[in-house]
């Protein structure tokens, strides 16, 4: 695809998305709601419009002329006015609306451990506004919109380099506490756009020993043929039967 947009084109992880498309040659316009701490963070490579996910009337038309989507949104301030709910769940419901229609495929950055039935997760995810929720209604506006997408869930993130490769999974098989490295995860966000082979997928990822990522795609199961199994430890590798 040869234009993306990029919703959190300015943070931890949204930079490196956009960092690896304009290295690709491809147009790129990032979301901000602030476009000269933007132009700043990103340089004059990309277009920036700004906007805020939680207005719909600030962000109407953001979509038009671009091929693709890569939703890297997200809080830190989760109890605040730009909370996990207004921004993580109630922003991409905003731009899964119209907006999404008028795309080929929707790459969504969502979280590790949904599926899970797990107090540890619960009470995690109570300490973050209802991260889980908040995810769990991203997700669902996703699959909900009509369009191509492609769902990534990865473990806690870290800006140090890769030291492995992406490791994609749907059996929940590994633990909570493993992190990997943004620069792994911005490679998949990207890869996986426009792939018919990650259409309709929904996978966990960390970091390791893996095969190439295309095989992997391939592997994956499309959403509506699995569940997440609800007993998976948080703590550790536990191989699955
Ligand atoms: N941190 C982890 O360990 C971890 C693990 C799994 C999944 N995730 C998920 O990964 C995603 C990205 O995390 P990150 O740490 O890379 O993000 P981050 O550095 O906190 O960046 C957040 C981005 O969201 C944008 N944003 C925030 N509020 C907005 C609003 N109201 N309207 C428009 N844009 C808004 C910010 O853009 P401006 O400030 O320029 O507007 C910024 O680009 C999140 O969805 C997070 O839940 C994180």
């Amino acid at each position: 695809m040869d234009s993306v947009i990029v919703i959190g084109g300015t943070g931890e992880t949204g930079r490196r998305v956009v960092g690896r498309l304009v290295r690709e040659g491809r147009v790129v316009r990032v979301l901000t709601r602030d476009a000269q701490r933007a132009r700043e963070v990103l340089g004059h490579d990309v277009q920036l419009v700004e906007g805020d996910v939680r207005e719909p009337a600030s962000i109407a038309g953001i979509t038009h002329g671009m091929q693709g989507l890569i939703c890297a949104v997200g809080t830190r301030r989760h109890f605040s006015a730009n909370g996990t709910q207004q921004v993580e769940a109630g922003g991409v419901r905003h731009l899964m609306g119209e907006l999404a229609k008028s795309v080929g495929h929707v790459v969504l950055l969502s979280g590790y451990g949904l599926d899970r039935n797990s107090l540890f997760l619960r009470g995690f995810s109570w300490v973050l506004n209802g991260y889980y929720e908040a995810k769990e209604a991203a997700e669902q506006a996703v699959r909900s919109a009509g369009v191509p997408y492609t769902i990534v869930r990865p473990v806690t993130l870290s800006n140090r380099p890769a030291t492995g490769h992406a490791v994609l999974n749907q059996s929940g098989a590994v633990g909570m506490l493993s992190t990997m490295s943004r620069d792994v995860l911005a490679d998949v966000l990207v890869r996986s756009l426009g792939d018919p082979s990650a259409f309709g997928k929904t996978f966990e990822l960390t970091e390791g020993v893996a095969e190439p990522l295309g095989t992997q795609l391939r592997t994956m199961k499309q959403d509506g043929l699995r569940r997440m199994p609800s007993h998976t430890p948080m703590f550790g590798v536990q191989a699955r039967a």
